[in-house]
């Protein structure tokens, strides 16, 4: 297991999902957590119950993320590390989606996402010792493969994906020890699958089928890959992107 200890690290969307995983194996790993979550009582639940920090945050609201940091800095020390997991379906097409839904979702996904690289980044460069940091952006497959039926969410995780190489490099051309890299989930058993599976019945069970391994991903494993890029196991991964999808990216469409 990855040693964090000395770390301090927030996550997004701790409430659920791949974000209370990923809260639960950061404590497990050593790591001082505040999570953050637009759900109040579900995000302070389950931070009480892992041992972590809690602060009420909508990631879309920018004018909230430095004092988030400075929460965060204040109270543990320093910033380590920033899990940007926080996210959300718009479930509409191009046929479909107005304007307020196409602004919530790339708020959401897209500008939160770089506004908590921004802060982080601030606070990182002047760590106590000097620079350090790792910074893990969730998209998702359909960054890669789009959904149709989702035309905001697939090109916010797009945005994501390219955004978090120009930060990488940004970082890496400055000097600075700040590390940038994404974690591409495939379909994982969380909140906002069965919230799909709301409006398009059987999804859960079809994305399934698409991976070779034939299931969902237990949101663990997904924390597994993100607590891996947290840690100094890797000093040369940065502007990297890896995949936690049960191979479903890799299989050819006609098998
Ligand atoms: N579950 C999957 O199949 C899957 C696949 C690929 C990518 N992802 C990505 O993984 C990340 C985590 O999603 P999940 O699957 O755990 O879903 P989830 O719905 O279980 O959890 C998402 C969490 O984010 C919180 N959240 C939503 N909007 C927020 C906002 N504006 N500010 C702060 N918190 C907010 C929710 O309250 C919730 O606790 C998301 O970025 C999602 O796009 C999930």
């Amino acid at each position: 297991m990855p040693d964090l200890s000395g770390k301090v690290a927030i996550v997004t969307g701790c409430a659920s999902g791949i974000g209370a995983a990923t809260v639960r194996r950061l404590v497990a790993d050593a790591a001082r957590v505040l999570g953050t979550d637009i759900d109040e009582a579900g995000g302070r639940a389950l931070c009480e119950d892992a041992g972590a920090s809690f602060a009420a945050q909508d990631i879309s609201d920018r004018s909230l993320w430095d004092a988030i940091v400075v929460q965060a800095v204040n109270d543990l020390g320093r910033l380590d590390i920033l899990v940007n997991n926080a996210g959300m379906i718009s479930g509409a097409s191009i046929g479909e989606v107005d304007d307020d839904l196409w602004d919530r979702v790339i708020a959401v996904n897209l500008t939160g996402t770089m506004a908590g690289c921004r802060a982080a980044i601030r606070a990182m460069r002047d760590n106590p010792g000097g620079s350090k940091g790792s910074i893990i952006n969730i998209a998702s497959t359909t960054a890669i493969a789009p959904l149709p039926t989702d035309v905001g969410y697939s090109a916010s995780k797009a945005g994501v994906r390219i955004m978090s190489k120009s930060i990488a490099t940004y970082c890496a051309q400055q000097g600075l020890d700040i590390r940038c890299n994404t974690v591409i989930p495939g379909a994982t058993e969380t909140g906002i699958l069965n919230k799909a599976e709301e409006t398009a019945p059987g999804l859960k069970a079809a994305v399934a089928a698409t991976s070779p391994m034939n299931r969902l991903a237990d949101p663990a494993e997904t924390a597994a890959a993100i607590a891996f890029l947290a840690s100094d196991d890797c000093p040369y991964m940065t502007g990297a992107e890896m995949l936690v999808d049960g191979a479903m990216m890799a299989l050819h469409p006609g098998f």
